[in-house]
């Protein structure tokens, strides 16, 4: 064990980049804790992997969220842990539902809600950004898609937070089980709820019009759904959080970037794009080896299992000019913060609308955004790249 990189270490969250850097050039591919995960650092390599499902399998990883304390789990059976043939299927019924309109239907609800909530931070001037925008912005997305009621909303982080914490929750941890099988349930109460008023009242929303998809005839049963609603409150709340204070952090930090954005809000996409490759708010995804396999010139025994460092892929030097860099023009290339192939992320074309909108409704209230000297607090996850709390001084303009 010793030697190997620890990932959640508090001087390696503070700053993973040297260390993937290290591991990029020594050793590409090479276990690490916690777990003795094996490590994928090279972008050539992780986009390997998510080309070949075939041997590195995303079905393999459901067992991590069905411990044998937990009887059940919708998420468990969605299909984020499929492979194909039955990925295929469940992804093209959802796909049709997640459509480009549901989008435009949501943009103005959300820029009310994004407006609201600047005019409150802009007023209080010393604020937590977290709880302040990043935190309920998303959740309002998440909750207008799936039509819960905003009360509801800021129940949404303890709900994905018990959930990400599945596969980490120990066999002797009794209270941490129970809080979870409890959230499980409480999730499964109001998303039934819903299912069954659109099923009696369809309306112009994500879950009527799941209930409506068809592919060949055939719909997705009950369990499906409510696995992919689960699925879409997790896969859809954190990331978006993060990318939304990742992003406040770089303007804080980097004054410029701020002025530019104000003087030229066209470049808005492109900075979200760089807040994406530079601090990748998903940092990692995992695979199973369903045979020995050889990668990156290591050989690796049939179920292993890979964390895919994106957060490294995306800073590679052999794939990223001044990868250590944030270039707010840089000529895009295509980076890995939403995966790639058959599991691509669902909603980059939601959480890109929904950043875009946080900053079009953020730039022109606000001169400066600082900071204290106190250093960044990043939450102790492998998985997530992503801040327990961001206090701000803000600048009105
Ligand atoms: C900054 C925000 C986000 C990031 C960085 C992100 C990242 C990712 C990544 C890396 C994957 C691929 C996982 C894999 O290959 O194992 C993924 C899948 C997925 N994401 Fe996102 N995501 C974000 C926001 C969202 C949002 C807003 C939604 C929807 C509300 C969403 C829904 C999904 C779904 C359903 C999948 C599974 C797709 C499949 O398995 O076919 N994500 N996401």
């Amino acid at each position: 064990m010793s030697g190997r990189l620890n990932l959640v270490l508090p001087e390696v969250l503070s700053n993973p980049y040297p260390h993937f850097a290290r591991l990029r050039r020594d050793s590409p591919v090479c276990q690490v804790e916690p777990g003795g995960l094996w490590a994928v650092t090279r972008y050539a390599d992780v986009m390997h992997v998510l080309k070949n499902p075939q041997v590195f399998s995303s079905a393999g990883l459901q067992r991590s969220m069905l411990p044998s304390w937990l009887e059940h789990n919708p998420i468990a059976h969605s299909l984020l842990v499929m492979d194909a043939p039955q990925h295929g299927r469940a992804r093209a019924l959802v796909s049709r539902a997640f459509s480009t309109s549901m989008l435009t239907r949501l943009e103005p609800a959300l820029r009310t809600t994004a407006e609201q909530l600047v005019s409150a931070l802009v007023a209080q001037r010393t604020v937590d950004f977290l709880p302040a925008l990043a935190l309920p912005l998303p959740a309002a997305a998440v909750g207008l898609l799936l039509g819960l009621d905003p009360s509801l909303f800021p129940r949404f982080k303890r709900w994905s937070d018990d959930l990400g914490a599945v596969s980490a929750t120990s066999e002797s941890d009794h209270e941490g089980q129970k809080r979870i099988r409890h959230t499980i349930q409480e999730m499964e109460h109001y998303l039934r709820e819903v299912v069954a008023e659109r099923r009696r009242a369809p309306r112009e929303d994500l879950v009527s019009a799941l209930l409506q998809a068809r592919v060949d005839g055939e719909a997705l049963n009950d369990a499906e759904l409510m696995a992919f609603l689960f699925l879409l409150l997790v896969a859809g709340f954190e990331t978006t959080v993060n990318l939304l204070g990742n992003g406040a952090v770089l303007l804080a930090d980097q004054p410029g970037l701020l002025e530019r954005l104000r003087a030229e809000p066209a470049l808005v996409p492109a900075f979200i794009e760089e807040v994406l490759r530079y601090e990748s708010p998903a940092q990692s995804t995992f695979r199973l080896t369903l045979e020995e396999v050889e990668l990156g010139g290591v050989r690796l025994p049939q179920h292993s299992v890979l964390i895919l460092l994106l957060g490294s892929a995306s800073r590679d030097e052999a794939y990223v000019p001044e990868p250590e860099r944030f270039i707010l023009e840089r000529p895009q290339r295509g980076n890995l913060a939403f995966g790639h192939g058959a599991h691509f992320c669902l909603g980059a074309a939601l959480t890109r609308m929904e950043a875009r909108v946080a900053l079009e409704a953020l730039l022109p209230r606000i001169q400066r955004l600082s900071r204290g000297p106190e250093p960044l607090q990043w939450t102790p996850s492998i998985q997530l790249r992503g801040l327990s709390r961001l206090p701000v001084e803000v600048t009105p303009a």
